[in-house]
């Protein structure tokens, strides 16, 4: 078994973010589930260095888009196009916005493509409390009607990945994704979010940043299984 990590691939500012990408994920090789690219990434290699960086990844390896997507559908679907178009396969969007005329649109084109949608139920920054816990019940609901292949549920608040999972149960997709950031440069602990009933840690730094980043994740999270 691979470890149930998507290891985030954010490339320092002083490196060349399609070297740097490609030695992290030579040196993972399919250690892990998969690879997650955000704008940072997107913004600093463009579309092309995105699609060099896909096209190295083992090809079951889950490819999440992590642009945080928050604007009207037809926008959503231009942005989001343009990383599916680049190999990614997991596209992550804000469910604030709400449906009609958004999520709806994006949900449609994922769906057209052959991609998939991630709501984010909450986030794993401390000031998530204030706003996006407060509903993240009815963030779960809408993901459900919309089909959506999974949420992201903050490991540094592991009960409210439990809320998320509870959530699921009065929907009819129980066994719909969970994945959690915040691990190691946030604070939580590995397995932590698994054992609150994710499916996938994210973790970035404390593996991307480290000499020998394989050597970095077996430490984390033991030898793989
Ligand atoms: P580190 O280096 O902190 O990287 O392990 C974490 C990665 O996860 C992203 N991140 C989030 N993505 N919802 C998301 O969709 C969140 O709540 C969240 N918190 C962190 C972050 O951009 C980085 O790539």
């Amino acid at each position: 078994m691979r470890y149930p990590v998507i290891i985030a691939l954010d490339p320092p500012r002083d490196e060349d973010p399609v070297l740097w990408s490609i030695r992290i994920i030579d040196s993972l090789r399919d250690t892990p589930a998969g690879y997650k690219i955000g704008l940072p990434l997107l913004v600093r290699a463009g579309t092309k260095g995105a699609d060099d960086i896909a096209s190295v990844m083992p090809a079951d390896a889950i490819r999440v888009a992590d642009l945080k997507l928050a604007d009207i559908g037809p926008v959503m679907v231009l942005t989001a196009s343009a990383a599916v178009e680049a190999g990614y396969t997991h596209v992550i969007a804000h469910p604030f916005i709400g449906v009609e005329g958004g999520l709806d649109e994006l949900v449609n084109y994922l769906r057209s493509a052959g991609a998939e949608l991630v709501l984010l139920a909450s986030m794993s920054n401390p000031g998530a409390v204030r706003y996006f816990d407060q509903f993240i019940d009815e963030f779960v609901l809408m993901g459900s009607r919309l089909g959506a292949w999974g949420y992201v549920a903050p490991a540094t608040r592991p009960h409210m990945i439990r809320r998320v999972r509870e959530v699921l149960t009065k929907t009819p997709n129980p066994a719909a994704k969970i994945v959690s950031p915040g691990i190691g440069a946030q604070g939580q602990r590995p397995w932590a979010a698994i054992k609150a009933g994710a499916d996938y840690e994210i973790v970035g730094r404390a593996v991307t940043r480290a000499e020998d980043p394989a050597e970095a994740l077996e430490k984390l999270y033991g030898s793989p299984r």
